[in-house]
């Protein structure tokens, strides 16, 4: 079994990032998984290009310092020439009407002035990264669910056109903050491209404004404190944050606090606690580029190396090359 996911450096790695998939990767992997930072996907809404090349370091450092382990991490344009020619392929298999089908192209091309065409494909590409490393299993939170239902969908439609080729893969979830919500909005999740910042808690955040940011989260004016989703999701949220933290449940965890005060402070704790070993870990490894440097250069020739099998059959049974 091989797990392959994925972060985008589209801004900076967040806490639902951290509970909702880069502390399982670190967590549940095993020996033969495989976590990058999908730098190419970055590249679908405007960007500016030395910004994307400092977030991809530091997404690199925070994979690192959440305990994946050195020999599991590239950066996906490293294999921009395999991923390049795998996605073609695969945008052959897919159809438009599939690909603008996709509730996230939806939402982001939403209100966009231009809207990119890499925007509508960056499913296919997505789709390349998971059947290029022959994944078996793919760890997202619940946003990622439907590209990884394309993923599957062109791999057996491949397979039944051109011949098994791609190991069919499947997305698992997360028990608990599968959706991290935003603090302030808790009806959007928590994103690393909100433009306020407010309810979005960082992994690089220091302490106090941790802390500052867990004290003003929108709740409500109810006076019980339940877990209850849909009727109170400021709340819920906050439960299930705290819940993540400590390994509880929120349902049990909301008997226990009879204001909403004495609730934010024992998330901030948790939350603070949560993140001070990782802060502390990335901050060390951005101190030292060789060394970040050698292990992105090392994963690189790794990933290729693994891909090349694939992506030659995959080349030879739609008729190309070899
Ligand atoms: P990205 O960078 O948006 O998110 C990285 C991971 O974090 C999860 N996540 C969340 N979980 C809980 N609450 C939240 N608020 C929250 N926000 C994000 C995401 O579900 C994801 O698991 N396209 C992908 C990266 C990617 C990929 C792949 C993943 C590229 N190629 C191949 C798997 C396989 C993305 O932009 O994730």
């Amino acid at each position: 079994m091989t797990r392959l996911s994925a972060i985008t450096p589209s801004g900076h790695a967040h806490l639902g990032n951290h509970l909702g998939a880069i502390r399982r990767w670190a967590r549940e992997g095993s020996a033969g998984d495989l976590y990058f930072v999908s730098d190419l996907h970055a590249m679908t809404v405007s960007y500016n290009p030395s910004r994307l090349r400092s977030l991809s370091r530091e997404l690199l450092a925070v994979l690192l310092a959440a305990g994946i382990k050195p020999d599991r991490v590239f950066v996906q344009s490293d294999l921009v020439r395999e991923l390049g020619a795998l996605s073609w392929v695969l945008e052959c298999t897919c159809s438009f009407g599939e690909a603008a089908r996709m509730t996230q192209f939806k939402q982001r091309a939403d209100g966009q002035g231009m809207v990119r065409l890499g925007l509508l494909t960056y499913p296919v590409l997505m789709a390349a990264d998971i059947l290029l490393q022959g994944a078996t299993e793919v760890p997202v939170g619940q946003d990622q669910t439907q590209h990884v239902e394309l993923a599957r969908s062109l791999a057996r439609r491949f397979n039944s056109t051109f011949g098994e080729v791609f190991v069919v893969p499947r997305a698992v979830m997360a028990p608990t903050a599968a959706r991290v919500m935003d603090l302030s909005d808790p009806t959007r999740k928590m994103s690393k491209s909100t433009q306020d910042n407010a309810g979005v808690v960082f992994l690089l955040d220091d302490p106090d404004l941790v802390r500052r940011k867990v004290m003003r989260a929108v709740t409500d004016n109810e006076k019980r404190l339940e877990y209850r989703p849909t009727t109170q999701p400021g709340l819920a949220n906050l439960l299930e944050i705290l819940a993540a933290c400590v390994g509880r449940s929120p349902i049990e965890i909301a008997d226990e606090y009879s204001s909403y005060g004495e609730l934010k402070e024992a998330v901030a704790e948790a939350v603070v606690a949560e993140l001070a070993p990782l802060r502390a870990s990335t901050l060390e490894l951005l101190d030292d580029p060789k060394e970040l440097d050698e292990i992105r250069a090392a994963g690189a020739a790794r990933a290729r190396e693994w891909g090349r099998h694939v992506l030659e059959s995959a080349l030879r049974m739609a008729g190309l090359s070899g």
